[in-house]
């Protein structure tokens, strides 16, 4: 099927056949059952670069601490990367308190309803102002993400690797997602696309005999897709330092581990400002004791961490200084804006509680 193809008809039966198999198939997620432009919006910036499990739980306690926009506004930017932990690509969440802080003082706390507004506020893309203003306000507009782009391209048979131009291209599938987009059910016809490239039309292996699109289909998992970024390693190593206070000093029942954090300094590009365990000299390494060794993955790198646990006597000598440091209770750490390999390290010590349904196995591409 062309593009020319496309006559009235068709385009209506495609949209029925993809509606119906969203009605039936789609998974239940928290976000799907509100039509609150705020909610809507913290889902969409959360799904980018997240996978949906990790999502779901973070979300829903993203949620309850911060139920409105008013709320995100009114927090102090510690807590709202606290809230973050676990979902990586920390910009996003300071994007979007900032963007809620705009609106709270220059808009009277409304946020706008149409994409075109939308754009303008910081953090707010094409894509995710397109995704709040048809799923909450049911505007005619097409959500175009990668998923998207997917199914498109193969179902036009158009060769996403190929010698065509990318800007070329991308101007075919708008184009495309625009004239199939259904101008009654934007946002769930949208959802469904995205959908159904998340479950059904997935990157290396499409379940096509359970697609609702394989009559409309040119390629019928024929078809080519980009090879997987290959993952760069580095091996790395961060000490644990825990101090226990004498409980002489006040109430035994009190909670009196402390562990040494250092705050990442605020002009870094990576996670600016957020707290982790220092870093260990080299040639400290092998003569300390390992706790642990950790795999974390941060967008294409897979960091091998080697966690040494070091005394407090020791610590100056065996770690190296790179911004400033806090020996934090453990209660306070777990409300800290702590980065993700900080919180997972101290959650396989057991001095935090794990974090939630997946969040240990992040993985940088999202389905
Ligand atoms: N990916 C990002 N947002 C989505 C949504 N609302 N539905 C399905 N997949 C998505």
């Amino acid at each position: 099927m062309t593009t020319e193809d496309l006559e009235f008809g068709k385009i209506a039966a495609l949209r029925q056949r993809l509606l119906d198999w969203y009605g039936v198939c789609r998974r239940d997620l928290p976000w799907r059952w509100s039509r609150d432009p705020y909610a809507i919006w913290v889902s969409e910036i959360m799904l980018q670069q997240t996978r949906v499990a990790v999502v779901v739980e973070r979300y829903k306690a993203f949620l309850q601490r911060f139920p409105t926009l008013l709320a995100l506004a009114l927090a102090p930017e510690q807590e709202v990367l606290a809230m973050w932990s676990g979902l990586g690509y920390y910009r996003r969440a300071r994007m979007l308190h900032k963007a809620a802080r705009f609106v709270a003082d220059r808009l009277k706390g409304n946020l706008p309803a149409t994409a075109e507004e939308l754009r303008v506020l910081p953090g707010i893309g094409a894509y995710t102002a397109a995704a709040i203003a048809s799923i909450a306000h049911g505007e005619r507009i097409a959500v175009v993400d990668g998923n998207v782009e997917r199914v498109l391209c193969r179902m036009e048979g158009w060769d996403a690797e190929g010698r065509e131009g990318g800007a070329a291209l991308k101007r075919k599938i708008d184009a495309l997602a625009a004239q199939l987009l259904d101008p009654l059910r934007p946002g769930d016809f949208n959802q469904a696309l995205m959908e159904l490239g998340a479950t059904v039309c997935l990157p290396h292996k499409p379940l096509c005999l359970t697609c609702p699109l394989t009559a409309d289909c040119a390629t019928r998992g024929e078809h080519k897709t980009a090879p997987r970024p290959r993952m760069l390693s580095r091996e790395i190593a961060r000490a644990l330092c825990v101090r226990n206070l004498s409980p002489a000093h006040g109430d035994p029942k009190q909670d009196v581990a402390e562990v040494l954090l250092e705050r990442r300094p605020v002009e870094l590009t990576v996670m600016p400002g957020m707290w982790e365990l220092p870093a260990l000299r080299e040639a400290a390494v092998a003569e300390r004791e390992l706790v642990m060794t950790v795999r974390h993955a941060i967008m294409q790198v897979n960091y091998y961490v080697r966690v040494c646990s070091v005394s407090e006597e020791d610590v100056e000598t065996l770690t190296m200084v790179g911004g400033e440091r806090r020996w934090v209770s453990l209660g306070e750490a777990a409300q800290t804006a702590l980065t993700g390999l900080t919180r997972k390290v101290l959650a396989r010590a057991h001095l935090l509680p794990a974090p939630l349904d997946g969040a240990l196995a992040r993985r940088p591409d999202k389905t």
